[in-house]
């Protein structure tokens, strides 16, 4: 009776079996030749970068002088003319310091860095050649991304830029719903004397200024495709070509996933996940893949003196956790003042994420998801490093003496505090003492932890577990 219905599981297996190969076939030959490489080769690439976990994104351009968000010319539909006008002379970063800016994400435990060279805007912070909407000549008078790069190359960390796709201000550049015009019919209308072309060659000017004048660049993110009748995507931007170039100047350099080319592994180094934290480690077709999330401390990337909406030190901190006990890195976000210093929120919040690190950064660096096997006690996060064979227990809310470890008997080598190196005893049911009530209720297999009642002087505590 159902014959035809039986026999379409049958078709559709036999047409992917036929078809599989090919498709395989076919993605192999349609890596370009420049971008091959083996998983291997391209994880040996990446490994500074996965065992580093924990970096700092800059946003710093004009929108710092408005101070109401990085898209503020967007939100308000400020022409390009008169965004200029309004802020481009007010531009007087007479604080900028990059030692200082190096120095505190030194010392919250960041490893690397990336800065919004030129953000949509199009006000780009160096001394390019080719446009005028640049720093130098701003009151800020000169080059601003090469004591940048000296600074955090000095203090030890790895230097990035951000680069936009898209720009506000650059007469080629077409008006399309993303744009800060796109309500206005004449500004639409001189689309047809836009040229894209003329701006994909502008970006690709601009990539090898950055990638070639300033030395060794170990992460690159650009910024983004909205593909669509109103949008753009990767033939506007020449995706593949900005990406054979950026490969050919910087051959070990890391780049993001934002160009629209997605479906092509050779088309992205990691994922970006932004402003949200992912449920599970990250996947590409069933694949775990690198992935990076990139948060802000309040609801804004640039600047924004009236936004509120701050998160607490503690909860920045379980959120570093969060990303690496799902295999990912976090990129935290300062936005600089007008001024070009670190406003006192951010300060103040990086100072509480350096207090935990330094006593905690070994359950981050190198860290990752922890293996099946071990299951997240109550309240917990659990991260591992798969070198040391060494499970950290993340404890964000303080239990009463007792910690359960489901499962976890005959596992566990030794504990201890990772704050201050100090043992921790545990039992298990058929081990426990005569006094020992807690064991009652605890599993066969689980092993039961002696807290102090008092929670240790450490905003989210660590048990380090030294594995069998
Ligand atoms: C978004 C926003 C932007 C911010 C970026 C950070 O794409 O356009 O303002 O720079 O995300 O990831």
């Amino acid at each position: 009776m159902l014959q035809p219905g039986n026999n379409l599981p049958k078709t559709i297996l036999l047409l992917l079996l036929a078809i599989l190969p090919f498709t395989t076939f076919a993605q192999q030959q349609a890596t370009p030749s420049w971008a091959r490489e083996t998983a291997e080769e391209k994880a040996k690439r990446m490994q500074w970068w996965t065992e580093a976990r924990f970096g700092m994104f800059i946003h710093w351009g004009l929108y710092a002088v408005p101070a109401r968000h990085e898209w503020v010319q967007y939100y308000e539909q400020i022409p390009p003319e008169e965004y200029k006008a309004r802020y481009f002379d007010k531009f007087n970063p007479d604080l900028y310091d990059p030692k200082e800016w190096a120095a505190q994400a030194k010392a919250a435990g960041m490893k690397y860095v990336v800065l919004t060279a030129r953000h949509h805007e199009g006000f780009s912070l160096w001394d390019t050649k080719y446009s005028d909407f640049k720093a130098p000549n701003t009151p800020a008078g000169k080059d601003l991304i090469k004591p940048y790069l000296d600074a955090f190359r000095e203090a030890g960390l790895k230097v990035g830029f951000y680069y936009s796709l898209i720009d506000w201000q650059h007469p080629d550049f077409t008006i399309d719903g993303t744009h800060a015009l796109r309500n206005s019919k004449e500004a639409r209308a001189t689309n047809s004397n836009r040229d894209m072309d003329k701006y994909r060659q502008f970006m690709k000017n601009q990539l090898t200024e950055l990638l070639t004048k300033y030395g060794k660049i170990d992460q690159l993110f650009l910024d983004y495709s909205y593909p669509g009748p109103d949008g753009k995507g990767r033939q506007d931007w020449d995706s593949e070509g900005l990406l054979k170039l950026i490969r050919k100047h910087q051959p070990h350099i890391i780049v993001n996933d934002r160009m629209d080319l997605n479906d092509v592994d050779w088309g992205w180094d990691y994922r970006t996940p932004e402003q949200f934290m992912p449920q599970e480690w990250v996947k590409d077709n069933g694949r775990r893949v690198p992935w990076e999330t990139c948060q802000t401390f309040s609801g804004s990337w640039g600047y924004h003196r009236d936004e509120n909406t701050w998160k607490s030190t503690n909860q920045l901190i379980a959120m570093l956790i969060e990303t690496v006990s799902k295999g990912g890195n976090l990129l935290l976000n300062v936005g600089p003042t007008a001024r070009g210093n670190f406003d006192a929120r951010a300060t103040e919040r990086l100072e509480g994420i350096g207090q935990w690190m330094k006593y905690n950064n070994r359950a981050i660096y190198g860290c990752t998801q922890a293996p099946e096997e071990f299951q997240k006690p109550d309240n917990c996060f659990l991260t591992y490093n798969p070198e040391t064979k060494r499970l950290y227990v993340h404890l964000l809310q303080w239990p009463f003496k007792t910690l359960y470890l489901p499962g976890y008997k005959g596992k566990v080598k030794y504990a201890q505090f990772l704050h201050d190196g100090s043992e921790i005893k545990y039992t298990s049911r058929s081990n426990a003492s005569a006094s020992e009530h807690m064991a009652i209720t605890a599993g066969e297999n689980d092993l039961i932890v002696h807290l102090p009642v008092e929670k240790p002087q450490v905003e989210i505590p660590v048990i380090e577990l030294f594995l069998e």
